[in-house]
């Protein structure tokens, strides 16, 4: 079937140079947003269309909405890079496309084209490259989204979508740039069990996640960690990132993608990075009491987050009613640095991109 082609609706009164650039010195994390969105509309008889970019406004929908009900919704997060030459560059973008669709499969929801998708980020990009805020670490953060927009009551997957992608001008995503965070381990809280929506990148998932994450907060934690659900042993992920754990003798090892937890695109990208340094990596589980004990030893020595918004963040410190115990020094690793170093490099130009992950816009 033949893509539908775009339309460009300029808003009639975008944010002025002085407003944006006053915007941009601090923008924090998703709290500054462009002037443009994409959006794409889709129904069982006419496919894809009205691909359109206009003024970013409210959407419209009727109370019946199917996604206000019972949540067919899903999204993306990936980010637009100014590169240290001043061009514009996306990272794996068709990683994101990919698991769009994946995403979009398990939630009975009608599968947008990766060409569509990419096309739809390229051009957003292109429109508002002026919101790349130039500070460090800064970047321009892409949320493409679907949901369900069928005005129907019944349980059964919409027979139409509102596709749409919104951008917002990003710093880092932890506030204060702590050097470490905290994690608090759920011992009541599951992410997602096994035949679950784990795997996809669905609202529902975010919104499960809340109390667990309000739970780490009143904790003094900055980040909720999940353990399986079957058996509460082993490590899954955050709220929001995977996770990797470094070894005293040089390994690294993440758990592995076995339906309940998201397969990131950092994860991926740091898994092929660690390899090409020369480490040896293992994706397999790691249960909670010997992360514990490992700490203790002193046999693991470094834990980071990673994610689109995240990066690469050090875990300094992990917490639950068994009590506290610190990761290494409880501050930023080595390794944990050197990998973040080798992959922002990559994003930002300044480093060898052996894997053709870069895709320069301009
Ligand atoms: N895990 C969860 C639950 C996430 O929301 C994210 C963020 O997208 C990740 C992991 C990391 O994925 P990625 O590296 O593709 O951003
Ligand atoms: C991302 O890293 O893109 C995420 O989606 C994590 C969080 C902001 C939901």
């Amino acid at each position: 079937m033949a893509l539908p082609a775009f339309t460009f609706d300029p808003h009639p009164s975008p944010v002025d140079a002085d407003e944006r650039a006053r915007l941009l010195v601090d923008p924090g994390f998703g709290r500054v947003f462009t002037d443009h969105m994409v959006t794409i509309r889709y129904s069982s008889a006419a496919g894809w269309h009205d691909a359109r970019i206009g003024p970013r406004e409210p959407l419209t929908i009727d109370t019946a909405t199917a996604v206000l009900h019972y949540a067919q919704e899903i999204f993306e997060g990936l980010k637009a890079y100014r590169l240290a030459d001043g061009g514009t560059a996306l990272f794996r973008p068709e990683r994101n496309a990919a698991r769009f669709r994946d995403s979009a499969r398990r939630m009975a929801m009608a599968e947008l084209p990766e060409a569509l998708f990419l096309e739809s980020i390229r051009r957003l990009v292109q429109t508002e490259r002026e919101w790349i805020p130039t500070l460090d670490g800064g970047a321009l953060y892409l949320r493409p989204f679907m949901i369900a927009s069928e005005v129907f009551l019944g349980v059964k997957p919409s027979a139409e979508y509102i596709f749409a992608v919104i951008a917002s001008s990003v710093g880092a995503y932890f506030k204060g740039g702590a050097p470490a965070v905290s994690l608090w381990i759920s011992e009541n809280y599951t992410r997602a069990a096994p035949g679950g929506t784990g795997a996809a990148k669905c609202g529902g998932n975010y919104a499960s996640s809340l109390v667990a994450q309000a739970e780490a907060i009143r904790q003094g934690c900055d980040q909720v960690l999940f353990l399986d659900a079957a058996e509460r042993r082993w490590i899954e992920e955050l709220g929001g990132m995977n996770i990797f754990f470094v070894f005293d003798d040089g390994m690294l090892a993440t758990p592995p993608l076995t339906g309940t937890i998201l397969p990131g695109i950092t994860r991926d990208s740091i898994l092929r990075i660690a390899r090409d340094l020369g480490f040896e990596v293992r994706e397999e589980p790691y249960a909670i009491d010997q992360c514990r004990a490992d700490a203790e030893s002193g046999r693991l020595r470094e834990a980071f987050a990673c994610g689109t918004a995240a990066v690469v963040t050090p875990i300094g410190r992990m917490l639950s009613r068994q009590g506290d115990f610190t990761i290494g020094g409880g501050g930023p690793g080595q390794t944990t640095q050197r990998l973040r170093q080798t992959l922002v490099g990559i994003q930002t130009g300044v480093a060898e991109d052996r894997h053709g992950w870069l895709e320069r816009l301009d």
